[in-house]
């Protein structure tokens, strides 16, 4: 068993892979800000003895012994991460330079969250990982995308230049319990408007699509590329199937029983048009794919924003 450090550990995922990682029996050492975390997502792990909580800003250095680095650590939701740029940036760049540099000490072998953000606006579709993105490098969105963009060239150097061990995985949109409601993501919106009745907000005309991959099936994904030795990365993780906007509205209205109807408004700046990930790497390498249907997630989903707004 392995002492395993996930930083960004109180977030959405941050949460549900301590959790999984505890009931493999590793001792986890959760690391984080509590900027676009919660407590509430992990109170349930506190007092068990193999689960440690550190209050620590990545920014700053960070010494500990550990055997595997999960680097989570990154305000995720645009809202989050346009709130202070600045500090989005330099969660991405000083915070990646600073575990790097402890799995280098360690060492410790380090997976990296990266994003299919670093795609773009992309002009290929569905994105291998071999594609190199249509990142606006001056729009609103730039702080995260480039900030992960490096992060990935950080990793990439470190190892090369060092020998750490890295694992790149670029997160396509995921969802499930504990997504912070109040995040602006899409299926939360929805999730939410529907609870209160109120009307779903389609950006543009709904035809853009995203694909949705329920959180227990990305962790699963976390797991068998960090323990694989073949391979860095990156190797996309997300769901193949893609649903427009609309479809994703309907399916909501449909699990919640809701009576809101659908309004229009216009699509934000930079908002791509399409998002799917090309999932054969995945398939090849770690033998891995998306097990849990949008009904189904949706289902589990709606049930825990449910009980939080009792
Ligand atoms: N959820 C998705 O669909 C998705 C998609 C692509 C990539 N990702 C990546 O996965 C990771 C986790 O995302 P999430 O959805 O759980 O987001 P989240 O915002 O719920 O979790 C991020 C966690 O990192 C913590 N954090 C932020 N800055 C920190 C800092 N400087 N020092 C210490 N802790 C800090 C936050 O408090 C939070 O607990 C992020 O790196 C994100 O970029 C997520």
């Amino acid at each position: 068993m392995a002492t395993i450090t996930v930083t960004g550990g109180a977030g959405f995922l941050g949460s549900h892979l301590c959790e999984r990682l505890l009931n493999e029996g590793h001792d986890v050492i959760c690391v984080d800000n509590f900027f676009s975390g919660r407590k509430a997502n992990i109170a349930h792990l506190i007092g068990n003895p193999a689960f440690e909580l550190i209050r620590h800003d990545i920014v700053q250095p960070l010494y500990l012994e550990c055997d595997r680095i999960y680097h989570l650590a990154c305000p995720a939701s645009p809202v989050a991460y346009q709130f202070n740029p600045i500090k989005t940036i330099k969660t991405s760049t000083v915070g990646m330079v600073n575990m790097l540099g402890l799995a280098k000490r360690c060492p410790a072998r380090l997976l990296h969250t990266s994003t299919s953000e670093v795609y773009g606006d992309p002009d290929v579709h569905p994105q291998t990982e071999d594609y190199w993105g249509n990142v606006n490098p001056l729009g609103p969105r730039s702080c995260y995308d480039e900030g992960k963009r490096v992060a990935e060239s950080l990793c990439m150097n470190y190892h090369l230049a060092h020998d750490v061990e890295v694992r790149i995985v670029r997160i396509f949109n995921t969802y499930g319990p504990r997504m912070a409601p109040d995040d602006g993501r899409v299926i939360s919106n929805f999730i939410l408007q529907a609870l209160r009745s109120e009307p779903l907000t389609i950006y543009g005309d709904g035809t853009q699509t995203r694909s949705f991959c329920f959180v227990s099936d990305l962790i699963e994904g976390f797991l068998r590329m960090m323990e694989q030795n073949d391979d860095v990365g990156p190797v996309n993780l997300g769901n193949p199937v893609e649903n427009t906007m609309l479809e994703l509205a309907q399916a909501v209205i449909e699990v919640t029983g809701s009576k809101s109807k659908l309004i229009h408004e216009p699509l934000p700046k930079d908002d791509p048009r399409r998002r799917c990930p090309d999932i054969s790497k995945a398939r090849r390498l770690l033998n891995w794919e998306p097990q849990v249907d949008l009904k189904t997630g949706l289902h589990q989903t709606v049930e825990y924003y449910r009980t939080t707004l009792e």
